[in-house]
């Protein structure tokens, strides 16, 4: 199994180029299944979960052209071959599989999908996106670990209230009712930079989608949608882990490639915490800074503070010279990671959803185990500040959301490598 080896302590300088998100471009290769036509998407991070969302489509019927996915160009075109069923082996790899429900329930008025279990981070159910779809007229029966729906005159559009805001079954909904009959009022949606460039790409569809409040949004459905070209945004998320990179170890480390509209959370904190940063129009140099302050944080659905960044920002918050505390209230599972990094020296406890991270002295690499995606990335981060060299075992993690980590770094001067 391949690790990653790095050597703490070399300050990192120069580029980084960051690439498409990933979570807007998986309910977007999703949306393909609304059309018989074309969608050509560029700024496509090539990554595991783009290969494993690939390989569920293409189970599903659809081509996918990949022959430009290492310029980050695909292009998706859904052909009906009767296959409703995403199953349990791609799903079980990848929750966002879900997402093909509400388009394929739509389009085909039918389809199956394997109950994603658990994860490393939590339950994390789909109730929310069934009852959803409910509402617009789809019936539900679990069988043999699968979901499987029907809406045999159709979907029909309804008013819906969802009782928690949440990113997929937000998504979800509106691909559905792009092609239900009639209008829909979806109340209560997630407003993430991801959910407002599906909703961007669905527009340029031909689906008619309008906020009428900061998370209300009408939608008159359509017989058809039509293909598109889609540019997919910056990644927020890698993103703010080289940021704190920048901060933790940077000597005018340059993020390049950023939407900083969509960092605004991060760049808060950052200000709070005094870090040396200078933001341009489409990118942001930092460097190192000593940290004197504590913050307390809580991770929120977006405008708030992201759980995607939870892990890597407790890295940073543990050389502030005072105590902080992160709670998380978007995932009950997420402090995977604070083990792990306690073993390289940090001082972090938790209480329930809440972590309180104390001042530590210098870090000492270890061997660790990455146990989810930005848990792992978490690591790499304290990995690159400690003293002598780190082992990150499972790295698997890391390639579903970072693409070419250890040459993004290394050619910034960090000693990391990648070891069968
Ligand atoms: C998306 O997951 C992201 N994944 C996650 O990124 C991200 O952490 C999360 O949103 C929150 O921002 C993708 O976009 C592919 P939710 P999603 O539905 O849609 C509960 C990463 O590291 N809930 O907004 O699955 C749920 O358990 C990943 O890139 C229900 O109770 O998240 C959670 O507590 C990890 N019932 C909360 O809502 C439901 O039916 C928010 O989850 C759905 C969700």
């Amino acid at each position: 199994m391949e690790k990653i080896v790095i050597t703490g302590g070399e300050p990192l300088s120069g580029n980084i180029t960051i690439g498409g998100s990933k979570n807007a471009v998986l309910p977007i290769m999703a949306a393909c299944i609304l059309t018989d036509e074309a969608v050509h998407l560029t700024n496509v991070p090539n990554l595991q979960d783009i290969q494993t969302m690939i390989k569920v489509l293409e189970s599903l019927g659809v081509k996918a052209d990949i022959s430009n996915l290492s310029q980050n160009k695909l292009t998706v075109c859904y052909e009906d071959i009767n296959k409703n069923i995403a199953e349990y082996d791609l799903v079980r790899k990848m929750r966002a599989s879900v997402l093909i429900l509400g388009p394929l329930l739509a389009r085909k008025k039918e389809a199956s999908v394997s109950l994603p279990g658990g994860c490393a981070i939590g339950a994390r159910p789909i109730d929310m996106h069934i009852d959803a779809l409910k509402k617009l007229g789809a019936e539900f029966v679990l069988d043999s670990g699968y979901v499987n729906c029907k809406a045999p005159k159709g979907l029909k559009g309804n008013k819906i209230d969802l009782k928690k805001i949440s990113v997929g079954a937000s998504e979800n909904i509106i691909m559905a009712a792009s092609l239900a009959s009639g209008e829909s009022e979806i109340n209560n949606i997630a407003i993430e930079p991801e959910v407002i460039d599906l909703i961007k790409c669905l527009k340029s569809m031909g689906s008619e989608i309008d906020f009428i409040g900061d998370r209300k949004i009408l939608i008159q459905g359509k017989e058809n949608l039509r293909g598109t070209t889609h540019e997919v945004i910056p990644d927020r998320i890698e993103a703010g882990t080289y940021m704190i990179a920048g901060a933790l170890i940077g000597n005018n480390l340059k993020i390049q490639n950023i939407e900083p509209d969509h960092m605004q959370n991060i760049l808060n904190v950052f200000e709070e915490l005094k870090i040396d940063f200078k933001l341009n129009k489409d990118s942001i140099s930092i460097s190192k800074s000593d940290i004197e302050v504590g913050v307390n944080l809580q991770t929120e659905e977006y405008p708030g503070f992201p759980t995607d960044l939870q892990a890597q920002i407790m890295v940073l918050l543990s050389k502030s010279k005072k105590n902080s505390s992160i709670i998380e209230n978007i995932f009950e599972n997420r402090f995977m990671h604070v083990p792990e990094l306690n073993r390289m020296g940090t001082q972090i406890s938790i209480e329930g959803n809440k972590s309180i991270i104390s001042p530590s002295s210098e870090l000492i690499g270890a061997p660790v185990m990455a146990t989810d995606l930005r848990a792992s990335v978490s690591l790499v981060l304290a990995g690159l500040i400690s003293k002598g060299e780190t082992i990150i075992n499972r790295i698997y993690h890391i390639d579903r959301g970072y693409e070419e980590i250890e040459k993004k770094i290394s050619q910034c001067g960090g000693n990391i490598k990648r070891i069968k």
